[in-house]
């Protein structure tokens, strides 16, 4: 991981602000999902994570909902390639474990697959199109 990078694991109340302003940043701006898209509702029943820079800055974000779906992954561009995603993703891995989820799931960005499948994801079924862009539904099963 980059050098004292945290990751909390949080409410929507505490995540809100900067959970926005990442992904506004990273699917609104730099992918062009439309907004209403983007905040969907679901937030307040997640649980979040936030990675943040040694000086505090908020540069990463994630989400599980109650079903043990991930989703809302965004590093901001300057943060990728570091393993911020993937401490992100272990994280989250480790509430939903904690939560008592036997297996998890998300809808992988195709560009992104690599990377899910670099943390044991498998894809299943076909791709599909959402929000304008081509994503893989993917799952893992806890040993
Ligand atoms: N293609 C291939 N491999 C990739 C990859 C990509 N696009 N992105 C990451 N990886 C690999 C890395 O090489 C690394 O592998 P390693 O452990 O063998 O070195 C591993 O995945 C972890 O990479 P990491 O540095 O933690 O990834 P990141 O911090 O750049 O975060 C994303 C990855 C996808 C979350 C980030 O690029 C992002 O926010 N992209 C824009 C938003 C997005 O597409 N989100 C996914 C929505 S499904």
């Amino acid at each position: 991981m980059q050098a004292n990078v945290v990751v909390e694991i949080t409410d929507w109340e505490a995540a809100e602000l900067h959970a926005k302003l990442i992904r506004e940043t990273v699917f609104v701006r730099e992918q062009g999902v439309p907004l209403e898209l983007e905040m969907d509702g679901e937030d307040v029943a997640c649980r979040h994570a936030i990675a943040r820079t040694p000086d505090g800055t908020p540069v990463a974000t994630g989400r599980l909902l109650p079903d043990g779906h991930i989703g809302r992954v965004a590093v901001l561009q300057e943060w990728r390639g570091k393993g911020l995603g993937r401490e992100v993703m272990l994280a989250l891995l480790v509430e939903a474990r904690a939560l008592g989820h036997a297996e998890v799931a998300l809808n992988s960005q195709t560009s992104a697959v690599p990377f899910y499948l670099s943390l044991g994801f498998a894809p299943y079924g076909e791709g599909f199109m959402e929000a304008g862009i081509p994503h893989q539904a993917m799952m893992l099963r806890f040993a």
